[in-house]
Formats: structure tokens, C-alpha cells, sequence
């Protein structure tokens, strides 16, 4: 995958992110998530590639941009087809709280090279390269925290697991909480929680449990740039998703997917944070109509990591940040 493309990818999750963090705080997770599609929409019209949705907002019919097989970009003979997972705000209700670690994330691979997750849940472990390898989801939370620990050489206690704060997760919290190991719980926002994972510093070694399936995609994206590890099963609520699954070619409900099978090949993933988090800072307001942001842009091939701080002139940009 052409290189060059990474720092236009950047500029598209850098406008989803101004326009959704003028929402921050304002209580309206719809208006803030509606102003990052919008904005991410329009900047994809800048990018010369053959691009496809697999991962998006939705499915057509429920979804008016960025669907789930929309093609976007600019289209010349010598436009690059890829497949984009993305999430123009990746923590809706974050946004619409100001609370941590809501980003704007877009995912690039080649051609048939990410898994096309339907809308369900999915069952997730996620480690960094110090542990990539000895993690499964097949076996107990206690196994795996103990066969990280071994492997990052720190004792269990020492070990840090972040764990969305849902009531499906209380059997888990507590057999974390018996193993001694510490646990980060988090109100939303497991892209960036799985991504802690492999980033140095951010002081959390694995996560578990139940997310969105798309989102499980696109952190496998993430995780495949940063060296680190993941596994996910499918997690059905009821018929009608397993059918919707079945209908988008997945055809063993019960597979166990390796980061390999979720996104493959030369990846690229990019972000921008929206509010602070873990990794990223979000977008700061200036004086004078001016704002900063702070993306990272990563690729699988070479495993290069870039961070990038960007001073913006709004004044400028009258499509991305409205009044
Ligand atoms: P949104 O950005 O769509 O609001 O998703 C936030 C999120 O916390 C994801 O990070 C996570 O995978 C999913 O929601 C968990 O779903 P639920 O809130 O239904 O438990």
C-alpha cells in the first residue's frame, strides 16, 4: 500500500475530529457522532483511492454515509482499491460526556484483506507484542492474565486489565479481581482500550471481554501495526443477527478469529483523538479560531509509528467546523 496515503488518511480523522469535539460535553452523542460522518464524508472526496466501506456506520438502508459497501474516495485509473474500516467518532457517548479516549479511526487494507464483521457483539482478548502469542480466548481470564504475567515477566499483581463496565462483565470482574490482578475499568471506547495494549506507557497489559464486532476489527488493524495480538469471537443476541452474519458470508457463527483472519496483509490505521485518552490527546481550542490536533498514523509492513500534532486555522476549513 502506497505510503503517501497515510498522512491524507490523517487529515480525513483529523476533520471528523474537529467537527465532533465542537460536541464535546454538550450531552448530544447523535449531533456529535452526525458532525464527524458528515465531515468524514466530504474529506474522503479529496483522496484519489478506489475505496470501499466494510466496516462503517450501518447498513444501507439504516446508515445514509459511510454504509457498509460505500464506495468513497476519487476514482482515476490509477486509484488504489482498498477495503476502509472506520469510525468517525469511536465513543460517541465519551464525546457527549467529555470524559477519556474518544477518537476518530480509519483502518486500510487490500482488497478482502479485513473480516466484513456484521453490527453484533464480540468476545475479545488483546495484548501487546510482549505477550503476543500466549494469549487465548478459549481459555479462562485467569490463565491468560497468568500466561501474560509470565511472559512480561511482572507478577499478576503487577498485571493491569482494562474491562468495559458492563453487568455482562461481573462474573469476569470478579474473577479478574481473584487472580490479583489490578483492573481498568472503562465506561466506553475499546478501540482505544485494546490499542493501550501495545502502547508504551499507557500502563495497561491486556484487555477482555465483550465489544462491538466492528470495533473488534478495526483494533485488530491497530494491534497488527503495533506488533501486538488479538482474538475475537462473534457474539449473538438473537436470530435475526445471526441471519444478518450469515448473510454477509460468515459462515461458522462459532469461529474462533486470530488477528490474522481479522485484518490481513499490508494495513495502515490512523487516528485522532477526540478528548484526551490513553494514547492520544484530544483536539485543544486557540485563540483566533484555531485548533490542535494529535494523530497517530501507523503501518503494518513496516511497523512505523507516527505521531502528529497539527495547528489548524478554521478560518480555513468552513467544511469541517461549523458555527
Ligand atoms: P460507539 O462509539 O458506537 O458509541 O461505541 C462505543 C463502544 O464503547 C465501543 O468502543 C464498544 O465496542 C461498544 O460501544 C460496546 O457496546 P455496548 O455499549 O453496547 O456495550
Amino acid at each position: 500500500m502506497d505510503r503517501n496515503l497515510a498522512l491524507e488518511f490523517v487529515r480525513i480523522t483529523e476533520a471528523a475530529a474537529l467537527a465532533s469535539a465542537k460536541w464535546m460535553g454538550r450531552g448530544d452523542s447523535m449531533s456529535a457522532d452526525q458532525a464527524a460522518v458528515d465531515a468524514m464524508r466530504k474529506a474522503f472526496d479529496t483522496v484519489r483511492i478506489d475505496g470501499t466501506v466494510v466496516i462503517g456506520e450501518g447498513e444501507r438502508d439504516e446508515a445514509p454515509m459511510l454504509y457498509i459497501g460505500e464506495k468513497v474516495g476519487v476514482r482515476k485509473d490509477d486509484s488504489p482499491a482498498v477495503d476502509i474500516a472506520l469510525d468517525p467518532l469511536e465513543g460517541t457517548t465519551i464525546c457527549a460526556n467529555g470524559g477519556v479516549g474518544a477518537t476518530s479511526v480509519i483502518a486500510v487494507a487490500e482488497k478482502g484483506n479485513f473480516l466484513h464483521a456484521p453490527d453484533t457483539y464480540m468476545d475479545k482478548i488483546a495484548c501487546g507484542p510482549g505477550a503476543k502469542g500466549v494469549i487465548d480466548i478459549d481459555q479462562s481470564p485467569t490463565e491468560n492474565i497468568r500466561r501474560v504475567a509470565d511472559a512480561l515477566k511482572k507478577a499478576i499483581g503487577d498485571i493491569t486489565v482494562v474491562i468495559l463496565d458492563r453487568p455482562r462483565h461481573m462474573d469476569l470482574i470478579e474473577e479478574v479481581r481473584k487472580t490479583g490482578a489490578r483492573i481498568h475499568l472503562i465506561g466506553d471506547g475499546d478501540v482505544s482500550a485494546a490499542i493501550a495494549c501495545a502502547w508504551p506507557d499507557s500502563g495497561i497489559d491486556l484487555l477482555i471481554g465483550i465489544g462491538g464486532a466492528p470495533e473488534g476489527v478495526i483494533s485488530a488493524a491497530a494491534l497488527q501495526c503495533l506488533g501486538g495480538d488479538f482474538q475475537g469471537r462473534l457474539k449473538f443476541r438473537n436470530d435475526d443477527e445471526k441471519s444478518r452474519a450469515q448473510k454477509m458470508g460468515i459462515k461458522d457463527l462459532n469461529k474462533k478469529y486470530s488477528i490474522d483472519e481479522l485484518a490481513r496483509g499490508s494495513v495502515m490505521f490512523c487516528a485522532t483523538g477526540v478528548t484526551d485518552g490513553p494514547f492520544l490527546k484530544g483536539v485543544k481550542t486557540l485563540p483566533g479560531r484555531q485548533a490542535k490536533t494529535h494523530s497517530v498514523v501507523m503501518r503494518s509492513q513496516t511497523k512505523t509509528i507516527r505521531t502528529i500534532e497539527a495547528h489548524h486555522h478554521l478560518e480555513n476549513k468552513p467544511h469541517v467546523v461549523h458555527n
